[in-house]
């Protein structure tokens, strides 16, 4: 019985240092998006160690990415080095030596293990950048979307490596949150999976894995909890303020569904609905709210704005 075991445990071993081996090890990484969600998933790679390369439109908006790095990477140090400065100076040092960017993505893919897109919310420009990067990027690269609401497959679609492309679906804001949810398409192959995770866990987040079913978890969860709560209002069963409140101090939720409608932009909420609501025009959970299209229309996004449900100075 021993024996056996011990013959058991050897072969899972070399069975595991076999798959390990096939594995792909990322070093060298190509962030595509230089916005919100893009400078942050380069920050992280960056202070992980990964070499990563920042890629946006212009050097204009570059600059303004890498001096929000620089202000994050500061609050972090600071947090995280609270007794010992000289070793927080280092830290953001070496991040930084580990970041450049560039406004060509055809001219850095060449070199890359893993490109991550956080580009602009539209399925034809990403589908179009991928389509563009797949003919320059080694045989070897991972592709993966950062897409809130779009089907990774019809992204995977647009290449020819099907197998090697995945979501990586990071939250805002990335050096805070901890979740990042892991997209596997019928296609992305066990081993481009498992790369994905790895990079997860290595760049300190917490991977949960799901399907490329419309909003993966997250958001398939919260959008219909924000439409209803908005049902809820128009219908005059509640106040906005109430309806906060008790989902503060009765769920434990740190916001309100207003406030994180406000906080998270009404306009993206829209566009996640309409989406979904296209996709499925049957379903009652993804039904669009004529409240919401108003304020829309109103050009009252939110906190970016200065007004969305509330008002904001
Ligand atoms: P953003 O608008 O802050 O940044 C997008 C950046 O992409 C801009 O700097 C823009 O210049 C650049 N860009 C656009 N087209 C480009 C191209 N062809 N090549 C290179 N750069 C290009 O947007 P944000 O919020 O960072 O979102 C990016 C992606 O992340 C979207 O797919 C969004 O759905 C997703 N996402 C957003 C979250 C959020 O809370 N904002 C959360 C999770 C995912």
């Amino acid at each position: 019985m021993a024996f056996a075991t011990r013959r058991f445990v050897r072969a899972a071993s070399s069975s595991a240092a076999t798959a390990a081996a096939k594995k792909l090890i990322v070093k060298h990484v190509t962030v595509i998006g230089g916005g919100l969600m893009g400078a942050g998933i380069a920050q992280i790679a960056a202070a992980s160690g990964y070499t990563v390369v920042l890629v946006d439109q212009s050097d204009e908006i570059l600059k303004k990415s890498t001096k929000g790095i620089e202000e994050s990477l500061k609050r972090v140090t600071k947090k995280k080095f609270a007794d010992k400065p000289e070793a927080g100076a280092e830290f953001i040092t070496k991040t930084l030596k580990n970041l450049t960017t560039s406004t060509d993505a055809v001219a850095v893919v060449h070199s890359t293990d893993l490109v991550i897109e956080a580009i602009v919310e539209n399925q034809e420009v990403k589908n179009e950048l991928f389509k563009r990067l797949d003919k320059f990027a080694p045989e070897h690269t991972i592709f993966a979307s950062n897409t809130s609401s779009l089907q990774i497959t019809q992204l995977a679609n647009s290449t020819t490596r099907q197998d090697r492309f995945g979501g990586l679906h990071f939250f805002n804001p990335v050096p805070m949150m901890k979740l990042v949810e892991v997209i596997k398409t019928p296609m992305t192959s066990q081993k481009t999976f498992e790369s994905l995770m790895d990079f997860s866990k290595a760049v300190g987040k917490s991977p949960v894995s799901c399907k490329d079913t419309p909003g993966f978890i997250v958001n398939r969860l919260l959008i219909p909890y924000m439409l209803e709560a908005i049902r809820l209002f128009e219908r005059g069963d509640a106040s906005k303020e109430d309806i906060d409140v008790a989902m503060k101090l009765g769920a434990g939720y740190p916001m309100g569904p207003f406030e994180l409608l406000d906080y998270v932009g009404l306009d993206t909420t829209k566009y996640i609905v309409d989406g979904w609501h296209s996709l499925e025009p049957n379903n009652p959970l993804f039904l669009p709210s004529p409240l919401l299209n108003k304020l829309v229309e109103e050009k009252k996004l939110g906190k970016k704005t200065g007004e969305g449900f509330y008002k904001y100075n």
